[in-house]
């Protein structure tokens, strides 16, 4: 089986807030691929993070696209305004669409890629019927709501299973891991068939740096 191309993608829950543009900057020269952004509510998870005003700043310096991950309830009220704030893509999490078709639509009309994200519980028959509107699914490997957790490994199953969905329906898609993943979880999310890794401590929290935390995340998913 071919495997889609790996792609790391640090996410600035983890970054300095005081230089965040910094921070953006030389996590894109160590070679990140896009930009994770977690957008919470402190409703649908127990956090509160970031919204628009900070998807526009980091739009600024982004050379690279904007992986805008919303754990927000009724996220359709909130679409427009991400899009217009430079998101690329826009996930949101089907524990929070009782229309998740109609938001996937409302994430395209306003001119993004539409993304999927699944709690640890969600099964993955949960996103089957629009696997053909979404570029990614996002399964999430800790329970949402804050960084630096550790990754349930009860969660591959769940990933190689949709790897296996999206083949059956001819669908090439992207398949995200998001929630403690470094150096050592790395390698089984990649095999389970997950290909962009979400990573935010073991990147900027890296005591090397965020290029030294890229590079031995890069490794460790290619040498499983
Ligand atoms: C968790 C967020 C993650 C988080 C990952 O709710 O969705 O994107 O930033 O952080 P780490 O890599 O530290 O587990
Ligand atoms: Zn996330």
């Amino acid at each position: 089986m071919m495997q889609r191309k790996l792609k790391i993608a640090p996410s600035i829950l983890a970054a300095d807030f005081t230089c965040l543009g910094e921070q953006v900057r030389q996590a894109q020269a160590a070679g990140a691929d896009m930009l994770h952004i977690d957008v919470m509510d402190g409703r649908f998870v127990p956090n509160i993070t970031m919204g628009a005003l900070v998807i526009r700043a980091v739009a600024r310096v982004a050379r690279i696209p904007l992986d805008v991950h919303l754990m927000i309830v009724e996220p359709e009220r909130y679409i427009e305004q991400f899009a217009e704030s430079g998101a690329t893509t826009i996930t949101v999490h089907v524990e929070t669409c009782p229309h998740l078709h109609r938001v996937l639509t409302q994430i395209k009309e306003a001119g993004c890629h539409a993304g999927v994200a699944l709690n640890p519980h969600t099964p993955a028959e949960s996103v089957r019927e629009v696997l053909d509107m979404v570029g990614q699914v996002n399964v999430m490997t800790v329970n949402p709501g804050f960084g630096g957790q550790q990754f349930i490994r009860a969660t591959t199953s769940k990933i190689s299973q949709l790897r296996r969905m999206a083949m059956e329906a001819g669908r090439d898609m992207d398949i995200e891991v998001d929630g403690g993943i470094n150096s050592r979880t790395v390698a089984i999310a990649r095999s389970s068939g997950a290909n962009i890794m979400v990573a935010g401590s073991c990147i900027f929290g890296h005591a090397g740096g965020i290029a030294a935390g890229m590079a031995e995340l890069r490794r460790a998913a290619a040498n499983p």
